[in-house]
């Protein structure tokens, strides 16, 4: 748990709490008596205190948070190493996040290695650091300098820290352990944090919220840690304390928070396979292919690009390659505007692209990820070319959306090499990946795909073979509701509004104006089967070409249409459909529950491993509201009967062959919770 080494009169003590240096009851008891010993210790003057491995601190241990906090707690301990009577000194680097940049402030002095970041997520997790943060930040950096930390959750950096006060020293990574001892050499007495004052007032943190109110949400931590910031103002340190200590012991137990840790965990457990041995084997990649330079290719190629990996991308026609080039190139630039990356990464980028008509050129390549139209007729013969000109054991993927991966593996003669990587749109933005396993895709081109995944920055979930995988095929049932329910009777505006009254960004039928309302379309105009054939005859294909289900204005907000209404009048007319009025419960069940029975069928069929990772495909890649832990966490807290009750009350809407999933009924009790109470 610790290290303990003294030079001269100087003690390192060191947390060793892999992989993260969480700061679990064990580190802290150790840490506690670490200082009692040391202040008894005549030979020490000065304690340092660092992290051993690449962090100093990940903060306390979220998995901790269910249950009560043993002694001593987080708060004492930080409350013990300030009192400490020889000067403390946190020397950082890596990450300091929550608790672990708690404990740094209640060091006497910070010393941090240039590439550290420091943060206070707690806010992401649904509390507010709850160890002296929100006192002792506003008393470093000001307390509109605090807000922002504080309840956007947003990290700094090591410069950034040094400008605001928040570390005394900045040394280069190779020198901070060394130069952390010449720093305590110079030290004599402790200073305390607690004691400094504070000079920003409450109104200038009012006027700071106001002013920058995008950043903050609305969630009940957003609330509680401007508040408690707030305190730090006009209150006495302890009061401020006692403040925090009753915010937090609320947020812990609350509805939010818990389905926010829920999220953490859920999205780190969707990386790991449950039956794939931790040390199988992974395929060196170096070298990648895209095939289609259209949006998805593009958006995919960049993100290898920047994660430094040479990218060979194959189109047929000259021209589209151009237009593909192009786009990367701008997205570059654009990130240089904005300030995200530098001139010379985006040089780098850019240089490591290898655009080509020639499907040859991906014979070098160790992963080649097709992304072109949805049609397997085509799909296949890119995969009869593949094997035929890949180099053995590269690994051929399809970006598709909803197509059979054994399909494509079945016209190769390498099956095992086969897998889906399936983007979610912008590519290049979204973190999720769904990795699809096919019937006989390897084990380590599976570990080898969920490594990468991560290695360019996304969060992969494995899904089994199905019309849709996890994600899309959740969203077709409640996409075909929505528009069902259109025509029986309801607005536009209230079946969307259902959805976003939950908390997901846009509702079904802004999701087709988004995706595309021509998707699957005949292109003959003249030809009626269904509304979306109904708008794409009038030019209105989505947000795409400025109209869909609404007219979009020039900043692309949704705007309601008498086009559509006029359209939809028309198209119920011609069908017989005497519309009536369709109750906000109707569409709750048919656009959103019937989407919970969807996803058990995917677990009862094994395509998904876990409900957790049907939460994190929906959370990462369709905006599910986090603070609801994703479509079966928040399923779960409903109450399953209550999802049961709805799909009956309404069953007879769904069709003949509409069956409440059998895995959400269960024996005699009925009622199968997606996780234990
Ligand atoms: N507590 C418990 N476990 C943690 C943890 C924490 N604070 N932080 C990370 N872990 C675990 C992860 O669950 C993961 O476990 P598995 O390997 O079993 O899946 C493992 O550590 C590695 O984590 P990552 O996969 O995320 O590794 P990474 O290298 O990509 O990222 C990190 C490292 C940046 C530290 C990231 O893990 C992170 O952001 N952690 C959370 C930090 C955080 O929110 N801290 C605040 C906690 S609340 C608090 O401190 C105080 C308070 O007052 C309430």
């Amino acid at each position: 748990m610790l290290r303990h080494s003294r030079i001269e009169d100087i003690l390192e003590i060191v947390i060793e709490n892999p992989p993260v240096n969480a700061l679990g009851a064990s580190v802290r008891r150790a840490l506690f008596d670490a200082i009692d010993q040391a202040e008894k210790d005549a030979l020490v003057r000065v304690l340092l205190i660092r992290g051993g491995g690449k962090l100093f601190s990940a903060g306390a241990d979220i998995s901790e948070f269910d249950r009560p906090e043993e002694e001593p707690g987080l708060s004492t301990l930080v409350d013990r190493i300030e009192d400490c009577a020889k000067p403390v000194v946190a020397v950082l680097h890596g990450q300091c996040l929550g608790g672990g940049l708690e404990v740094a402030m209640g060091c006497h002095f910070r010393i941090a290695a240039s590439s550290t970041r420091l943060a206070l997520p707690e806010v992401t997790l649904g509390l507010l650091p709850g160890a002296g943060g929100t006192q002792r930040l506003p008393r470093l950096v000001g307390a509109a300098a605090a807000v922002n930390m504080i309840a956007t959750g947003a990290a700094i950096t090591a410069q950034e820290a040094q400008a605001s006060g928040l570390i005394d020293r900045l040394v280069d990574d190779a020198e901070f352990a060394a130069a952390a001892l010449d720093y305590a050499r110079t030290l004599v007495a402790p200073r305390r944090t607690r004691d400094l004052p504070v000079v920003t007032t409450a109104d200038e943190v009012d006027a700071h919220v106001a002013a920058n109110a995008r950043k903050f949400g609305g969630l009940e931590a957003h609330k509680a840690c401007i508040e408690a910031v707030k305190a730090a103002t006009c209150q006495l340190f302890a009061q401020g304390l006692a403040l925090e200590k009753s915010l937090f012991e609320k947020l812990v137990k609350s509805d939010q928070a818990r389905a926010l840790q829920h999220a953490f965990f859920a999205e780190r457990r969707a990386a790991t396979i449950a039956d794939l041995p931790r040390d199988t084997a992974k395929r060196p990649i170096a070298q990648i292919g895209v095939i289609g330079a259209g949006t998805m290719g593009t958006g995919i190629a960049v993100n290898f690009l920047l994660a430094g990996l040479p990218v060979t991308l194959v189109e047929k026609g000259a021209s589209a390659l151009q237009r593909g080039v192009d786009t990367i190139a701008r997205t570059f630039a654009s990130g240089v505007a904005k300030g995200k990356m530098t001139a010379d990464q985006e040089q780098r980028a850019n240089s490591l692209l290898a655009p080509t008509i020639a499907f040859d050129d991906l014979s070098g390549s160790d992963l080649i990820i097709e992304a072109v139209f949805e049609d397997m007729t085509i799909k296949k013969e890119i995969f009869s070319t593949l094997d035929r000109i890949a180099k053995p054991g590269a690994i051929l993927a399809s970006n598709t959306s909803f197509l059979d991966i054994n399909e494509m593996a079945g016209v190769t003669k390498r099956p095992e090499d086969v897998v889906g990587l399936h983007f979610f749109s912008p590519a290049n933005i979204m973190k999720l990946v769904e990795v699809i396993q096919g019937a006989r895709t390897g084990q380590d081109v599976l570990a080898t795909c969920m490594g990468l995944a991560k290695r360019i920055g996304k969060a992969p979930v494995l899904s089994g073979v199905c019309y849709g995988f996890i994600g899309n095929r959740m969203l077709l049932p409640r996409l075909d509701q929505a528009r069902q329910l259109l025509l029986e009777g309801a607005t536009i505006a209230q079946i969307d509004a259902v959805s976003t009254r939950l908390g997901l960004p846009i509702g079904p039928l802004q999701m087709i104006d988004l995706a595309g309302v021509d998707i699957g379309w005949h292109r003959d105009p003249t030809r009626i089967d269904n509304l979306n054939d109904a708008l794409c005859a009038k030019g209105r294909l989505g947000q795409k070409s400025g109209s869909g289900y609404y007219d979009y204005d020039e900043r692309r907000r949704p705007v309601s249409s008498p086009e559509v209404d006029a359209i939809v009048q028309q198209f119920r007319a011609d069908a017989g459909i005497v519309p009536r009025a369709i109750s906000d419960d109707e569409i709750m069940v048919r656009t959103v529950y019937i989407m919970i029975n969807e996803a058990a069928l995917i677990l009862e069929e094994g395509i998904a491993q876990r409900a957790s990772d049907i939460d994190t495909v929906w959370m990462l890649g369709f905006g599910w509201p986090r603070w609801t832990g994703g479509p079966l966490w928040w399923a779960t807290q409903t109450g399953i009967g209550s999802i049961i009750d709805g799909l009956e009350r309404h069953r007879d809407h769904f069709g003949p062959f509409f069956a409440v999933a059998e895995s959400l009924k269960k024996g005699s009790s009925r009622y199968q919770p997606f996780y234990p109470a």
